[in-house]
């Protein structure tokens, strides 16, 4: 692996065109992610290291990307604390167990049980069995602790987490409380997957963009703080994603990390002159352009590419999660200039 692009240019050392993978690239728009789908629910799907194998390598055989993503969820380290997620058609996450403040904050002050998570762990080694042919790196992840507490707080998705930002003005102690002991798993649950063979890191913090200046430092920057602090001495790079990067990258660019991921409201061009030549950028096509004509995707895709020219440390991605309802011809489209860049 010592030619990855994705690891080069994750350590600003990339002197070819840009490698590229796209965030849930192993998914609903795929035809043979859906016809395995039929037979399990998500959970059972991420809970076998056969399938999961199966799953992470389908967009790899099909596009061929320069990086793997474990097909896993942020939302499997709650399992740790007992607390368990059902995936529902149509409404998202959804917490199994009580959302009363009393139970999540006894939950959250025994200690945790990662062998919970041992799936993950185990679909990671047998992915690194199979990877070696394909000579591309796997990318593990976690949710940042204030995005994965958002779910558990909430009980289910939500666009404004009423209940979370209720904590934050009127009960901190035991949102610090909770983020606390969730960061501390964090930090098991992704060592525990560095020492099964993950080459790199992501971290997701979609829900960073609910927090202001202060809060945003406070309820989320001070913990990923301390899971990349945690994370220097195995040396593997790490990502950072959230949305409304505009707002953080400042922020984000004195944490111990190696990319940022930007999202598709700010432009790569902005972004560089903020974290000048110390980190790498990931990002940042709207996901939404895959679905329009291809003239709008062609000449944005040429965009990026012309902006990024000669930059040794820039990854092709999207600005968020790729669109269930994205057509393959239109995946193919942008790789294929992105490969010929
Ligand atoms: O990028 C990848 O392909 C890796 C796997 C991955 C998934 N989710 C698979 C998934 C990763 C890294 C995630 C991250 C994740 N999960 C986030 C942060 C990033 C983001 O996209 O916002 C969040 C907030 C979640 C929580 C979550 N999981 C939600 C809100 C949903 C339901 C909405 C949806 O897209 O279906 C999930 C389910 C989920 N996670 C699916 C997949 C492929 C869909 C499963 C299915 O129905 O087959």
């Amino acid at each position: 692996m010592k030619h990855s692009r994705y690891l080069n240019a994750a350590k600003q050392q990339n002197n070819e065109r840009p490698p590229i993978w796209l965030m849930r690239q192993a998914g609903r728009y795929l035809p043979e992610y859906k016809k395995v789908r039929q037979h399990y629910t998500f959970t059972e799907m991420i809970s076998n290291p056969e399938i999961v194998t199966e799953i992470t390598l389908q967009p790899i055989k099909r596009f061929g990307f320069d990086a793997a993503i474990l097909y896993s969820d942020i939302l499997v380290v709650p399992n740790s604390f007992g607390l368990h997620f059902d995936f529902i058609e149509k409404k998202g996450p959804t917490l199994k167990e009580s959302n009363d403040i009393p139970f999540l904050k006894d939950s959250f002050s025994k200690p945790y049980d990662l062998s919970t998570c041992q799936f993950v762990f185990d679909s990671v080694k047998l992915l690194k069995q199979e990877l070696p042919q394909y000579e591309i790196p796997l990318i593990g992840f976690a949710g940042c602790p204030f995005t994965v507490a958002c779910y558990i707080i909430e009980g289910h998705s939500s666009k404004t987490f009423p209940r979370v930002m209720n904590m934050i003005k009127h009960d901190s102690k035991t949102l610090h409380s909770i983020l606390d002991a969730l960061t501390k798993a964090t930090i098991d649950y992704l060592i525990g997957q560095i020492k099964a063979g993950v080459d790199a890191i992501q971290l997701f913090d979609t829900w960073a963009c609910l927090l202001e200046s202060e809060n945003y430092i406070n309820f989320t920057y001070r913990y990923i703080e301390q899971i990349c602090q945690a994370l220097i001495p195995y040396n593997i790079p790490i990502t950072l994603f959230s949305k409304n990067t505009k707002a953080y990258i400042n922020q984000q660019t004195e944490l111990p990390i190696n990319v940022i991921g930007v999202d598709a409201f700010m432009s790569l061009q902005d972004a560089r002159k903020i974290v000048g030549t110390t980190l790498s950028l990931q990002g940042n096509l709207n996901p939404e352009l895959l679905l329009g004509d291809k003239d709008t995707l062609k000449k944005e895709v040429s965009h990026i590419l012309t902006t990024m020219k000669d930059d040794s440390g820039f990854i092709f991605n999207l600005g968020h999660g790729i669109l269930p309802t994205t057509p393959i011809e239109n995946v193919e489209l942008v790789v294929d200039m992105v490969k010929n860049a």
